[in-house]
């Protein structure tokens, strides 16, 4: 019989479109473990605020009545027959509407605020209590997890990442422009880097990954590589 491993958890922090919700994905599935996209959790309660009239399309949030309301709702992820998981509001697939760009322009101000991130920090730490878990997002190894075991940065520039999303989008029917989208990176990027609460930074014992000029296969390779160095130092010791 093999003998069970070592389980660890894996913070994967970066930009939006970074790639770091693919990589995520792909770790988790070649290694047997939970995947949780936390920047799905902060589009579930941006989409539930624009649906109730606490957020406005044009970024006026009334936070504290979204605070109030977030009691009410319950956010998990539902696993799909191809492998992929769908995020739920108190059981409604909403996983098409949160990847809008309706959601994208305002989520970064519903992420700004400290009750928020509060709730939502608590709910990522009760998905990850017995390890096994890799989790994206912009303070997966500051603040969720400050002691995963493995913990990546991934950059690439603000070019690439819109070429990326604008891609995604448009195969997904969106009829969005270029230049509108790396707008909307540009812009999250620096609500992300200058909130008070929780601001997108490498944890000092994360690992840097540019990953502009990598393909799929590189960047898995790569992650393997670090998840079985992490994961074989620890069944030594
Ligand atoms: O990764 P994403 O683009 O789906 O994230 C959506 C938004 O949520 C983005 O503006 C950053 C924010 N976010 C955050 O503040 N903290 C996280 N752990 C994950 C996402």
């Amino acid at each position: 019989m093999e003998t069970e491993r070592i389980k660890i958890t894996v913070a994967i922090d970066g930009f939006s479109s970074s790639g770091k919700s693919t990589m995520a994905r792909r770790l988790a599935s070649a290694v047997g473990y939970r995947y949780i996209d936390s920047g799905a959790m902060y589009r579930a309660v941006a989409l539930f605020g624009l649906d109730n009239g606490f957020v406005s399309s044009d970024g006026d949030v009334n936070a504290d009545a979204l605070v109030d309301a977030l009691p009410r709702i319950s956010i998990d992820f539902v696993p799909q027959p191809d492998g992929s998981q769908h995020t739920t509001i108190n059981g409604v697939d909403v996983e098409s509407q949160i990847r809008q760009l309706r959601v994208s322009n305002v989520v970064s101000l519903v992420a700004a605020i400290p009750a928020v991130r509060h709730r939502l920090v608590a709910m990522q730490q009760a998905f990850g209590v017995e390890k096994g878990i890799v989790m994206d997002g912009r303070d997966i190894g500051t603040t969720v997890f400050p002691d995963a075991e493995l913990k990546i940065y991934v950059d690439a520039s603000a070019e690439t990442r819109a070429q990326r999303r604008f891609k995604e989008l448009v195969e997904k029917g969106s009829a969005v422009t270029y230049e509108e989208v790396l707008a909307n990176v540009v812009h999250r990027d620096h609500i992300d880097q200058t909130r008070e609460e929780s601001p997108l930074r490498k944890a000092s014992d994360a690992i840097s990954l540019d990953n502009s000029s990598m393909t799929l296969d590189e960047q898995d390779r790569w992650l393997i590589d670090q998840f079985e160095r992490v994961v074989q130092s620890l069944e030594k010791a």
